[in-house]
């Protein structure tokens, strides 16, 4: 059983006239460890799919098995539940709270999980090491770059061990030096055996990736491995 997979998933905004189909029949399975990339123009649905395989968001119609487990038809506190346990988030504009310190973004999720301080002390101190900050913990978002602003959402994300990484667009916002890290990260990530989901509009960072999916108009039309790597 993979442990992503969605059948025949549409997502319609203003059904009627003026409907949008941002997405239209999608069916993918993702198997435990992949690294996927999905890749498509702007306007295509990726973002939309991303947050929908994220449980961000429900879908019009259609069926998400995640990890075994049918989430087509939870509700929000079981949907959120279940995010928490399985998915960590990057986005392009890193997200992190500007008032909070780099070990405080980290630490918050945790905290909002109810975890202890001192555990959430250690996992936001593992994770703040993990991604090359060990020695920028007190440091506010406003006194750190770009790349390292994203190395602190990629903390964030991977704090409680997650085994499912959702990035969209993660290097969007950074130099090329800065988003080679990022993708190193994400790509040790993969090799711990984290499953990484990448959105980009990068051919380049598409070719790095072991299976690439092309969206076009809300629907997959190209599926495949980049049998170099
Ligand atoms: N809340 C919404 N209401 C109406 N239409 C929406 C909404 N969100 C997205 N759309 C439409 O759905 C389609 C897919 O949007 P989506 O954000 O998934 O694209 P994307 O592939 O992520 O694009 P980009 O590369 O620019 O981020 C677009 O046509 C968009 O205008
Ligand atoms: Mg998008």
């Amino acid at each position: 059983m993979a442990l992503i997979e969605v059948r025949n998933l549409y997502k319609i905004y203003n059904p009627g006239e003026n409907e949008v189909r941002a997405l239209d029949g999608v069916t993918l399975s993702i198997e435990r460890g992949e690294f996927v990339a999905i890749i498509g123009q702007s306007g295509s649905g990726k973002s939309t799919l991303m947050n929908m395989l994220g449980l961000l968001d429900v879908p019009s119609s259609g069926e998400y098995i995640l990890d075994g487990e049918n989430v087509s038809h939870m509700t929000d506190d079981q949907l959120s539940e279940i995010r928490n346990k399985q998915i960590g988030f990057i986005f392009q504009g890193f997200n992190l709270i500007p008032s909070l310190t780099a070990q405080g973004n980290v630490e918050l999720p945790l905290a909002y999980r109810g975890m202890p301080k001192e555990q959430r002390h250690k996992l936001s101190l593992d994770a703040l090491e993990r991604v090359g900050l060990g020695h920028r913990l007190n440091h506010l978002p406003k006194q750190m770059s770009g790349g390292q602003q994203q190395r602190v959402a990629i903390a964030r994300a991977v704090a409680a061990r997650p085994p499912i990484i959702l990035a969209d667009e993660p290097t969007g916002n950074l130099d090329s030096r800065s988003g080679r890290d990022v993708m190193k990260i994400l790509h040790e990530l993969n090799e711990e055996g984290r499953t990484v989901v990448l959105i980009t509009h990068d051919n380049g960072i598409a070719e790095e990736s072991r299976r690439v999916v092309r969206i076009q108009d809300g629907q997959v039309v190209d599926d495949y491995t980049n049998a170099a790597l």
